[in-house]
């Protein structure tokens, strides 16, 4: 296989994410391309792609992470919208969001082809610069299809569900579900 460089996500990307997806997903995990563009319209910055060079450049793995607030999750197959961000009379966004935001690696995907050879590690590292400058300083996600001890590489634990919100949000992934979260800290 020729080698792959990493580079933030682009909306032309889109159509092989989602052949992607459909490779490495189980039915009930598959997203709309609708709700995959929002996250990527939501935080461009930390949204990367990893594609083979060549004429007819060709995804090999893709990662969406984005902003979020610390007290909800996300909803899968969802259309995300910035809705923490309030506004003065100006129409102004305020310096500080107005509730506490974690870094949310949504979802990591690694073509069959391209898995063992750290791409999905290499996508994570070049996302999390972007969220550190962002400013944040925790992250979170959900493991699913036994992907906990592969997070659990990466410094993230399991934790505990914090109101009926979440447990409702987090039964949309499946029975095997696990919330994961870590600290975040420049180095
Ligand atoms: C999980 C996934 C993203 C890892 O991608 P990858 O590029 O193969 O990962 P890396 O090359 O960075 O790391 C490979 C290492 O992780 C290990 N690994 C891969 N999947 C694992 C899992 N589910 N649990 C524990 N370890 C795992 C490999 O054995 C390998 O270990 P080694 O370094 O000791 O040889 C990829 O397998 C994938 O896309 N799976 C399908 C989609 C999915 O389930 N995503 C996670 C959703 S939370």
């Amino acid at each position: 296989m020729s080698e792959c460089i990493l580079r933030p996500m682009r909306p032309t990307d889109l159509p092989a994410v989602l052949e992607i997806q459909a490779q490495c997903y189980r039915g009930m995990l598959l997203e709309s391309g609708a709700a995959l563009a929002s996250r990527l319209t939501l935080s461009p910055a930390t949204c990367w792609a990893a594609a083979r060079a060549g004429q007819n450049e060709t995804l090999a793995a893709y990662l969406f992470t984005h902003m979020w607030p610390q007290d909800s999750l996300p909803p899968l197959d969802g259309i995300l919208e910035p809705h923490w961000e309030q506004r003065d009379e100006s129409g102004r966004t305020p310096a500080e969001p107005a509730a506490a935001l974690t870094w949310f690696v949504h979802d990591m995907a690694v073509a069959p082809a391209g898995q063992g050879k750290g791409l999905a590690q290499g996508l994570y590292v070049a996302a999390r610069a972007a969220a550190l400058d962002a400013g944040l300083r925790s992250s979170r996600l959900i493991a699913v299809q036994s992907a906990a001890p592969w997070w659990r590489r990466l410094g993230y634990e399991k934790i505990a569900s914090a109101n009926d919100a979440f447990d409702a949000k987090l039964s949309a992934y499946g029975a095997d579900a696990v919330l994961m979260g870590r600290a975040l800290q420049p180095a």
